[in-house]
C-alpha cells in the first residue's frame, strides 16, 4: 500500500455508504433484538489501560478511554472478571462475587464505569464464573472445614474411605487429575479446571439460589448481560459413574450438557433473564447443533447466544484449511438459519492473536490480513464478539523464553514438561503460536514508553511492534486497521441486511477465497475475501455479469468505487471487498 494523493482520495470515495439505512420491512425468520444487532467488544481489563502506574490495567483506565471505545462504534462491552480473586487464573477464580478486585479499583469505580458507558449508549456484559469458585471463596473454606458443615454440599466431595473416585479429567491440572485429595476431611474434591478452582455443586438448590442472588445484585446495578463461563460443564452425574477408559480424549462428550443443565438454565431464565433486559451468552455450545439449539432457541427460554469453538480451534501452527473453515462457518449458519442465534468470533482472551493464527503477521501482510479477517467477522450472520486490540491488528508478541509468560496454567505445564523430560524447544514453539498470553499483552495506545499503557512496569511484556501498531499512529492513518474497523462498524450498523440477511456460500471449492452473499428484502451484498498470501481468483459462477457494481468497502485503497462483476474477479493477497449488488 503506497499512500499517495490519489490513494487517499480514492479512500474517501471507497468509504462506507449508507445503504439501505431505512428500517427493513421484511426480514429473515429471525426476530429483531438489540443483542443480535450488537457488536460486542471484549475488554481484557488487566491489559487495557493502567491508571496508577502499578503495571496492571484497571477500571479507572477503562473509564479514561471510554471515548475511544465509543469512537469504535461498538454497542456492547464484555468485561472479563473484575471480582475479588486470588488471581490464580486472572480473575476466573472468584473469591467474592460482590466485590471488585482492589487491583482493578473499587465498587465506586465500577459504578462510574457503568454510568460512563450508559451515558455513551454502550451496554456492559459481565463475566459470570460459576462452574467453579476460587478455593479461597468463603463457601469453599466452610465446605472443606468439616464433613458436616452446611456448605459441604456446595462442592463435590468424595470420601476417601470409599477408595479413589472414578477418574475425572482436569483441563488445567498437569496430571489431568480432576480430584484433589484434602487431608483435612480425608476426602477428594472435584475441579475440572485447576485445584484452586473447585467445581460448585449445581445439583444443590442453595448453590443455584446463591448464584441467582449474585446475578440480581449485578442486574440491579443495571448491567446489561452475562457471559456464562464454562457453563456447559456445570451439571454432573453426582453418583460419579466410571467413564470408559480413554474418555478424556473426548471428554466433551462426557462433560458438556449433562444432567439437568437445561433445567438449571430454565430456572435461571425464569428468575433472572425474564425479569431484566439483559443478554445472556454461554461459553461453549455443546457437541452438536442440537445441543446448541437447546441452549438458545427462544421457545426454550434459556439463553440468547452460544459460542462454539470449532471455527476458532481450526488454526494450527502449520496452518489450516480454508475449505474446512468455510464449511464449519457455513454449516453453523445453515443450522441456525431459522431459529436460535450464535456468536461469531476468531479470538478472545483464551486465544493467541487472530492475525497470527488466521491471517498473516508478516509486516507486509499484517494490516491487509487483519482487515480481511475483520471484514469476515462483521459481515457474517450472528453477533460478532470482537477482541480488544484486533481493531489495531495486534499480533502475537513472539515470546521466546518461559519467563515471558504469566499464565499459571502454562507455567505449570512447563514445569511438567521439564520434569518428565519433554521437548522444551518444541513446547516453547507451540506456546509462541498458540498460548493465551499471546492475546493478553498490553493494549498499545501510543509510541511512548510502554505504549502508553502504564507508567510503571507492565505485568506482561509489550509487543515489539508497538511503535507502529498503536492507537495514536493508526488514528492518523486513514488506511489503518483502526479506521477500517470503524468503517466496517458503520457499514454493519447502517445495513441490518448484514445482521439478519440470508447467507449463501459461493465458489465453495475455492481453496483461497471465501465469498458469500448476504441478502434480504432491503438489499444484497457480495463479500469476497482472499484468505491467502497469493493472488487469487473468485470464480463467479452464479451472479449475472454487470458493468458497474458499487464497492462499498475494500482494504486495498487503490480500488475504484465501482467495479465490473465478471465471471472471474482477480484478488490480491488478503484482499477484502464488500460489494453492493
Ligand atoms: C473459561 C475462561 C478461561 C478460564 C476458564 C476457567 O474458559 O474463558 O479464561 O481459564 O474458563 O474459568
Ligand atoms: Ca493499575
Amino acid at each position: 500500500m503506497k499512500p499517495g494523493i490519489l490513494a487517499i482520495f480514492l479512500c474517501f470515495i471507497v468509504g462506507v455508504e449508507n445503504i439501505g439505512a431505512q428500517p427493513i420491512q421484511q426480514k429473515s425468520a429471525a426476530t429483531q433484538h438489540w443483542w443480535k444487532e450488537a457488536v460486542v467488544y471484549q475488554i481484557y481489563p488487566r491489559s487495557f489501560k493502567d491508571s496508577n502506574g502499578d503495571g496492571v490495567g484497571d477500571l479507572k483506565g477503562i473509564i479514561s478511554e471510554l471515548d475511544y471505545i465509543k469512537s469504535l462504534g461498538v454497542d456492547v462491552v464484555w468485561l472479563n472478571p473484575v471480582y475479588q480473586s486470588p488471581n490464580f487464573d486472572n480473575g476466573y477464580d472468584v473469591s467474592d462475587y460482590r466485590k471488585i478486585l482492589p487491583e482493578f479499583g473499587t465498587m465506586a469505580d465500577f459504578d462510574s464505569l457503568l454510568n460512563g458507558m450508559h451515558r455513551r449508549g454502550i451496554k456492559l456484559v459481565m463475566d459470570l464464573v460459576v462452574n467453579h469458585s476460587s478455593s479461597e471463596h468463603e463457601w469453599f473454606k466452610q465446605s472443606r472445614s468439616s464433613r458436616i458443615n452446611p456448605y459441604r454440599n456446595y462442592y463435590h466431595w468424595w470420601n476417601a474411605e470409599n477408595g479413589k473416585p472414578p477418574y475425572r479429567f482436569s483441563l488445567f491440572d498437569i496430571n489431568h487429575d480432576a480430584w484433589q485429595y484434602d487431608t483435612l476431611t480425608n476426602a477428594y474434591y472435584l475441579h475440572y479446571f485447576s485445584d484452586k478452582q473447585p467445581d460448585l455443586n449445581w445439583g444443590n438448590p442453595k448453590v443455584r439460589n446463591e448464584v441467582y442472588s449474585i446475578m440480581r445484585f449485578w442486574a440491579d446495578k443495571g448491567i446489561d448481560g452475562f457471559r456464562l463461563d464454562a457453563f456447559q460443564f456445570v451439571a454432573k452425574d453426582t453418583t460419579f459413574p466410571m467413564f470408559p477408559k480413554g474418555f478424556e480424549k473426548n471428554f466433551m462428550l462426557y462433560y458438556a450438557m449433562q444432567g439437568n443443565l437445561h433445567g438449571y438454565l430454565q430456572q435461571m431464565n425464569q428468575q433472572i433473564f425474564s425479569k431484566y433486559d439483559v443478554m445472556s451468552v454461554a461459553e461453549g455450545a455443546g457437541n452438536t447443533f442440537e445441543d446448541a439449539h437447546n441452549l438458545v432457541d427462544s421457545n426454550r427460554h434459556e439463553l440468547n447466544i452460544a459460542y462454539a469453538f470449532n471455527g476458532v480451534d481450526l488454526a494450527k501452527p502449520n496452518g489450516y484449511s480454508l475449505l474446512q473453515f468455510k464449511s464449519i462457518f457455513s454449516q453453523w449458519d445453515s443450522a441456525f438459519e431459522h431459529s436460535g442465534w450464535l456468536a461469531v468470533f476468531l479470538a478472545n482472551h483464551d486465544q493467541a492473536r487472530m492475525v497470527s493464527r488466521f491471517g498473516n503477521d508478516a509486516p507486509q501482510f499484517r494490516t491487509l490480513s487483519s482487515q480481511m479477517l475483520s471484514t469476515f467477522l462483521l459481515t457474517m450472520r450472528g453477533t460478532p464478539f470482537y477482541y480488544n486490540g484486533d481493531e489495531l491488528g495486534m499480533v502475537n508478541p513472539n515470546f521466546t523464553s518461559i519467563h515471558d509468560y504469566r499464565d499459571e496454567v502454562i507455567l505449570d505445564a512447563y514445569k511438567h514438561t521439564q520434569l518428565t523430560g519433554g521437548n522444551i524447544k518444541a513446547f516453547l514453539k507451540n506456546l509462541a503460536f498458540g498460548a493465551r498470553d499471546n492475546g493478553r499483552t498490553p493494549f498499545p495506545w501510543d509510541s511512548s514508553l510502554n505504549a502508553g499503557f502504564t507508567t510503571g512496569l507492565p505485568w506482561i511484556g509489550i509487543n515489539a511492534n508497538y511503535k507502529t501498531v498503536n492507537v495514536a499512529v493508526e488514528e492518523n492513518d486513514p488506511n489503518s486497521c483502526l479506521n477500517y474497523f470503524r468503517k466496517l462498524m458503520q457499514l454493519r450498523k447502517n445495513n441490518p441486511t448484514l445482521v439478519y440477511g440470508k447467507y449463501t456460500l459461493l465458489d465453495k471449492n475455492n481453496p483461497q477465497v471465501y465469498a458469500y452473499l448476504r441478502e434480504d428484502a432491503a438489499g444484497k451484498f457480495l463479500v469476497v475475501l482472499n484468505f491467502s498470501a497469493k493472488d487469487a481468483v473468485f470464480n463467479n459462477l452464479t451472479l449475472m455479469a454487470k458493468a458497474n457494481v458499487v464497492l462499498v468497502l475494500a482494504n486495498y485503497i487503490n480500488k475504484p468505487s465501482t467495479i465490473a462483476l465478471r465471471n472471474k474477479i482477480p484478488l490480491r493477497p488478503y484482499e477484502a471487498m464488500v460489494i453492493k449488488l
